[in-house]
């Protein structure tokens, strides 16, 4: 097997630290464990806290609170995860075999196609349409997902163009998958981080063959307790622990404790909130500085996440640009083409203000050049 690459991690962990400006990121401002265990009684029981193994697929507490979020969930449905990547790989790893097909929505956080890649299966992609404000073309998933589809791929709201999925496409996805029988693989880490007031609805209960997965890495802002979850129907994930049993065994007793008080529904609610505030502040800066610039990075504006996907100018490629972009300016964004969607680039909204005023400063400066380039050219 050749493994492939993910670029964009690869390339977000060779270089964040070697720039003035990483506008690489995707998540709210990480919050601090003294947001969760704020009384001397949730100290004190952390300091007691033995270090042992917790149950490996979650403690029945974590479990339960994971499973209230999802409609008719119990928490033999849930198993909790080293973040949101070890469920989505365990997923594939589950699902995906040499020869098999794959249907991808793109653009997308490509964990799950660079798998299906070096595994050898078929992946076939779906285009996000910008004229249809992010959306998939309903007639597009019809004739991409037949019964030779093992599974399709989907992240909502999306990662990087921060559309949630509308009740058309929706009802068209959720028809493939029961018409084909393929897998409904939805990672759902953006849920809670809204602008609007209201929350994504879950993928989950439509579809025997469903996967959910999901974390506390960014909609929670808690990236680093490394707690992801798997939701899915008892006898698949069943299957899934022996995976797990291969893979890392479990999380880690600690991280367990704190999610645990992450979603008490009151706390849970009040970081979400906090961490929405932060996001629309952040895009208001966007907005705002776009507007006194001319519109200088035409986006669609996003329903969530703290990220814009931009459009750059037709002539340049996203890889060379986002090279040009660290080299030239020492500003680190995310390329399209790392994201399955060249003509685009991504840029992290949840920053300090001056700090993300100065990086879209030096952004907008390099466009303006390359857009003099095509306006010369053209004469
Ligand atoms: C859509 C999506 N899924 C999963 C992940 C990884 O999640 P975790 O940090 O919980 O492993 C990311 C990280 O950026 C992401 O954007």
């Amino acid at each position: 097997m050749e493994l492939q690459a993910f670029d964009m991690v690869r390339m977000q962990c060779l270089y964040e630290g070697d720039v003035d400006y990483d506008l690489s990121g995707c998540g709210v401002p990480s919050v601090s464990l003294g947001e969760v265990m704020d009384s001397d009684d949730a100290v004190r029981a952390m300091l007691e806290l033995e270090q042992g193994y917790p149950p490996t697929n979650g403690s029945p507490e974590l479990r339960s609170a994971i499973a209230a979020m999802y409609e008719r969930a119990s928490a033999d449905q849930v198993l909790v995860t080293n973040g949101a990547s070890e469920a989505n790989f365990m997923a594939a790893w589950r699902l995906l075999e040499r020869g098999d097909e794959i249907v991808v929505i793109v653009p997308s956080y490509l964990q799950t196609w660079n798998l299906a890649v070096s595994w050898g299966m078929a992946v076939r992609s779906i285009p996000l349409k910008e004229e249809l404000g992010w959306q998939f073309d309903p007639e597009d998933i019809k004739a991409a997902v037949t019964r030779k589809t093992k599974a399709v791929h989907v992240c909502n709201p999306n990662n990087p163009t921060g559309a949630v999925m509308a009740s058309e496409q929706r009802k068209a996805l959720i028809d493939a998958v029961k018409d084909s029988g393929a897998w409904l693989l939805a990672d759902e880490v953006y849920v809670g981080a809204e602008l609007g007031d209201s929350r994504t609805q879950s993928l989950w209960g439509h579809h025997e063959r469903t996967l959910i997965t999901n974390g506390l890495c960014k909609a929670y802002g808690m990236p680093g307790l490394r707690i992801g979850w798997l939701v899915g129907m008892p006898e698949t994930l069943k299957e899934l622990t022996c995976y797990h049993d291969y893979l890392t065994l479990t999380h880690s007793m600690l991280s367990d404790q704190i999610a645990r008080k992450v979603l008490e529904p009151e706390r849970r609610e009040r970081i979400l909130a906090k961490n929405q505030e932060v996001v629309r502040m952040s895009h208001r800066v966007f907005d705002d500085w776009n507007e006194a610039h001319g519109s200088a990075l035409a986006h669609r504006s996003p329903e969530a996440g703290a990220m814009c996907f931009v459009r750059h100018p037709p002539r340049s490629n996203s890889l060379d640009l986002s090279e040009r972009l660290r080299k030239e300016r020492s500003v680190l964004v995310v390329p399209g083409g790392q994201l399955g969607m060249d003509g685009y680039i991504r840029i992290g909204t949840a920053l300090p203000k001056d700090y993300l005023l100065r990086g879209l400063d030096r952004i907008d400066d390099l466009l303006r050049t390359l857009r003099a380039d095509d306006v010369e050219r053209l004469d």
